[in-house]
């Protein structure tokens, strides 16, 4: 879909199909007043004779209205207004573009006039989101089945400034679609090497990439990460993505951590047949982390960033390891693999300490889809925020309000550190009990962290969702996490 701004004219130069804003109250936005005096008054008869109050993402459509061009109009509900906020818009795009993706309508006028160019170009990323699709894979799709519109004109006041403003928004997209894309393929397609490729092509926005395979993985000792691949036919990977942005190329960066199983079988410890389809997803983390440093390099931002991403896939096999068997870490500790289906803490494991090692990050944050139990805590509206470090887990419950992806502080409490200790090795990476299954999580990494200021989200309930709960976010594969920790690091942590 081609986005363009264009220059405030009336509602009857629409082309095709346009959409505008109505608020609560019945209150009209300057591009609905334009479109009810155009049309002799069918914006106020039409909510008249439906139940449209303005909440928002209400629609109503006007299907060939009086006296205009376009064969449609589409009303769309702005909550309170009447300003047109940065978020208002977004969801007005989202909401107007689902509704009339499928409809036949080919150009789609969005009638900003009322809004300042911020939410403007907000809106253009807004709809950028929505338009997301998956489809490579569907060769037998009808055109009925395909969406129609090909080009969105947003009409505003001011179309330089909105699209100068747009700009990093569209780096940020970049990173949310690739984050997606590389949670939605299917796990025959992207294992490590598939996906450390991908990552590896990311060199052209400026990013260094170094890939680790199993050899050089082998000689710096990270038994814990390689003893999760031993089954697998697939080569691990370690991959370190860094960003140079700060003026001072050598200050500390900002780092996250992402956990990439590729598929998870559950390895010797194998889970049930039903839903394990959704294990390809279980590389979400490491696909958040790919995404942002995609859209920090694409907006060029002000910061130095690394990405560290632990690529395995989980199976059995007569290689595999065993429930039982120890591994020594990178870190030095042993650890007993006493459930080979708690592996994510273990790729993590080595992930950390070799982040907190090599690049002396000012802070790290991991985000990994690490456990059921925190689907069963907080359902699939919120990730686990676990933190050892108060003011950075405050800066990113503000960058949660921000951006509108939810999070939930979980604590870290000391007397649960026991329930890892393990007879035979220096931690074991199940606490054997029922409960709190997400905190004992969350207390293994933080033996890996080395009391470097970090963060662990579990977003095993916020990775993926169907049915779709945003217009900004299409059934499937959500991009969780680029916008909060893009939002983060704008806020908070650049020069
Ligand atoms: N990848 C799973 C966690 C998961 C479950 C993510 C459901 C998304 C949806 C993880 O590797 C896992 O299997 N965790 C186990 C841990 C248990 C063996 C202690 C779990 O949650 O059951
Ligand atoms: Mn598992
Ligand atoms: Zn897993």
């Amino acid at each position: 879909m081609k986005i363009e701004f264009i220059p405030a004219v009336g509602v009857s130069e629409a082309p095709d199909a346009l959409a505008v804003l109505v608020f609560e109250e019945g209150v009209l936005s300057a591009g609905a007043e334009d479109l009810d005096r155009a049309t002799g008054g069918a914006v106020r008869r039409a909510i008249a004779a439906s139940r449209f109050t303005g909440k928002s993402g209400q629609t109503l459509d006007l299907l060939a209205p009086n006296a205009i061009k376009a064969g449609r109009a589409l009303i769309v509900g702005g909550g309170p207004g009447p300003e047109i906020a940065a978020e208002t818009a977004e969801s007005f795009a989202a909401h107007a573009y689902q509704a009339l993706k499928l409809s036949g309508a080919e150009h789609l006028w969005l009638m900003l006039a009322g809004a300042a160019p911020d939410a403007v170009a907000q809106a253009a990323f807004g709809a950028r989101l929505a338009a997301y699709r998956f489809d490579r894979y569907r060769t037998k799709d009808g055109e009925d089945k395909k969406p129609s519109i090909q080009r969105l004109s947003v009409v505003c006041v001011d179309p330089k400034a909105a699209k100068k403003l747009a700009a990093p928004l569209g780096g940020i997209a970049d990173g949310i679609e690739f984050t997606r894309d590389l949670v939605s393929e299917p796990p025959n397609v992207l294992y490590p090497e598939e996906f450390a490729r991908r990552v590896k092509k990311l060199e052209k926005l400026g990013l260094e990439v170094e890939i680790l395979g199993e050899k050089e993985m082998k000689k710096l000792g990270m038994g814990a990460l390689l003893g999760v691949g031993q089954g697998s036919e697939r080569e691990t990977q370690l991959v370190v993505v860094q960003w140079k942005g700060a003026k001072d190329k050598d200050a500390a960066p900002v780092a996250f951590v992402g956990k990439g199983v590729t598929f998870d079988t559950g390895g010797i410890s194998l889970k049930p047949a039903e839903g394990m389809e959704d294990m390809k997803w279980d590389m979400g983390g490491a696909g958040a982390v790919a995404g942002l440093m995609c859209a920090l390099a694409s907006r060029k931002a002000k910061v130095n960033a690394v990405g560290i991403l632990g690529l395995v896939e989980n199976m059995p096999d007569g290689a595999a390891q065993r429930p039982g068997d120890i591994v020594t870490s990178y870190s030095g500790q042993t650890i007993e693999v006493l459930n080979t289906d708690a592996e994510g803490r273990l790729v993590l494991a080595d992930a950390l300490w070799y982040c907190q090692e090599r690049f002396k990050p000012q802070f790290m944050i991991d985000l990994a889809t690490l456990t059921g139990a925190i689907i069963v805590a907080l359902g699939n509206d919120f990730a686990g925020l676990y933190a050892n470090d108060e003011a950075l887990a405050e800066k990113l419950l503000a960058a949660s309000k921000a951006e509108k992806e939810g999070l939930w502080r979980m604590p870290l409490p000391a007397a649960y550190d026991k329930l890892i200790d393990s007879m035979a090795a220096d931690v074991k990476n199940i606490s054997g009990g029922r409960g709190g299954g997400s905190i004992t999580a969350a207390m293994f990494l933080q033996r890996f962290t080395n009391g470097v200021p970090w963060v662990h989200l579990d977003i095993a309930g916020t990775a993926w969702r169907k049915p779709s709960v945003a217009p900004t976010s299409p059934d499937g594969a959500t991009g969780y996490g680029v916008r909060l920790l893009n939002r983060l690091v704008a806020d908070n942590y650049e020069d």
